[in-house]
């Protein structure tokens, strides 16, 4: 079985360094770059790895829906093994690449699209296997958690962090997938794919921004409310699911709230196993780059993954219900506020329990009134 890297960027030289670290032959690297250190493994043209009957794994880290999307259905289509750390692909194709490979009786694997560094994916489909998923959550995304670590603990300016996030490379190309919640919500939908063997889009993710936090919000939640914390979720109710990504409130307790820097840590919730949280790198060239070097070598060492054919859930936000921190100038009316303070003309305003899809409707309004405004589920 010969390897084929796509891309030679941080992931995938990332990769291609640890393979060849612990003696695994890379047969391919496919860039447009020269990169004189590959020598003849260097290759511009696809077509050589594909008629490359030798090549039985394609490692595809471009990232980005094309050309990686051509590649990687080119590849299943001729019974190649497809790795990849592209949760954009991932998430944008599930679907279509898993039926591919069911049809050609391959893999697709992808651990390292969600979590980096972190053997996340490849757990929860082993605990799929065996075990009720009930809910996945977790820190997700480096940047934010970040930005709001040095927000609490160095009572550091927002965007100072956020341009430090970017300097030491956490930060997505336009940091608004980081900061407005698309990378999250991504990496959610394919971990409530996974966890309950059905198809979640990125827009079925219910997404609060936290780009608009303010020391207030800092101050007043560490004060009375414990930490806070980006995140996202998916539950199962019964035939449906609900997937969010919010700023989330957690007691100082919850282990969620020792991770600190640009660390992630995932969560399952099994019938059998119970709460199984994973923590480490989310991002960066050698730890993603060892869960897709890993992902590789489970291919070539024979250990194959099927996914069962999907079944069909719908996405119902109301059946999940949590009470919401909200801190605005707009006057909120209705019978939904449980306390509220007013602090230097800002109303902070813990609400009464209400379904995660009412508040979602309701933030639409009240960022017409305040667009400075900032919401947070408040986690039990
Ligand atoms: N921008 C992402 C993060 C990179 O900060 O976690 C890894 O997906």
């Amino acid at each position: 079985m010969k390897i084929a890297i796509l891309g030679y960027g941080v992931v995938g030289s990332g990769a291609y360094e640890i393979l060849k670290r612990y003696g695994y032959e890379v047969k391919w690297v496919l860039d447009i770059r020269p990169h004189d250190e590959l020598g003849s493994v260097l290759t511009s043209n696809y077509d050589d790895i594909l008629n490359d009957k030798e090549v039985s794994v394609v490692a595809e880290a471009i990232g980005g829906l094309e050309p990686a999307h051509t590649f990687v259905v080119k590849a299943l289509k001729a019974g190649k093994h497809v790795v990849s750390s592209n949760k954009h692909l991932i998430c944008q194709y599930y679907e279509e690449l898993h039926t591919l490979a069911r049809e050609n009786g391959v893999s697709i694997r992808f651990t390292s699209s969600v979590g980096g560094g972190i053997p996340w994916l490849y757990n929860l489909r082993r605990s799929v296997r065996c075990d009720e998923i009930s809910k996945v959550m977790g820190i997700m995304n480096g940047t934010t958690n970040f930005i709001l670590d040095a927000m609490i603990t160095d009572s550091r300016d927002f965007d100072e962090v956020l341009k430090e996030a970017q300097a030491l490379g956490y930060a997505e190309a336009n940091p608004s997938a980081d900061i407005d919640g698309l990378d999250v919500a991504r990496k959610t939908a394919i971990s409530a794919s996974v966890a309950f063997n059905t198809i979640i889009k990125e827009e079925n993710v219910s997404v609060f921004s936290m780009r608009t936090i303010q020391k207030c919000d800092i101050d007043y939640i560490c004060k009375n409310l414990g930490t806070v914390r980006y995140m996202g979720f998916g539950i199962k109710n019964g035939d449906s699911v609900s997937t969010f990504v919010e700023p989330t409130i957690l007691p100082l307790s919850a282990p969620e709230s020792t991770v600190c820097k640009n660390f992630n840590m995932i969560t399952l919730f099994g019938k059998s196993v119970g709460r199984l949280s994973f923590f480490g790198q989310g991002a960066g060239k050698y730890p993603t780059g060892n869960a897709l070097a890993q992902d590789i070598i489970d291919v070539v060492s024979g250990c194959s993954y099927t996914q069962d054919t999907p079944i069909e859930l719908t996405v119902d936000n109301h059946k999940v219900e949590r009470a919401y921190y909200i801190r605005t100038k707009a006057q909120i009316e209705g019978d939904i506020v449980a306390k509220c303070e007013k602090i230097n003309g800002n109303n902070h305003i813990i609400t009464k329990k209400m379904s995660v899809k009412d508040i979602h409707t309701l933030s639409c309004a009240i960022l017409v009134s305040d667009s400075s405004s900032f919401f947070a589920g408040i986690e039990e």
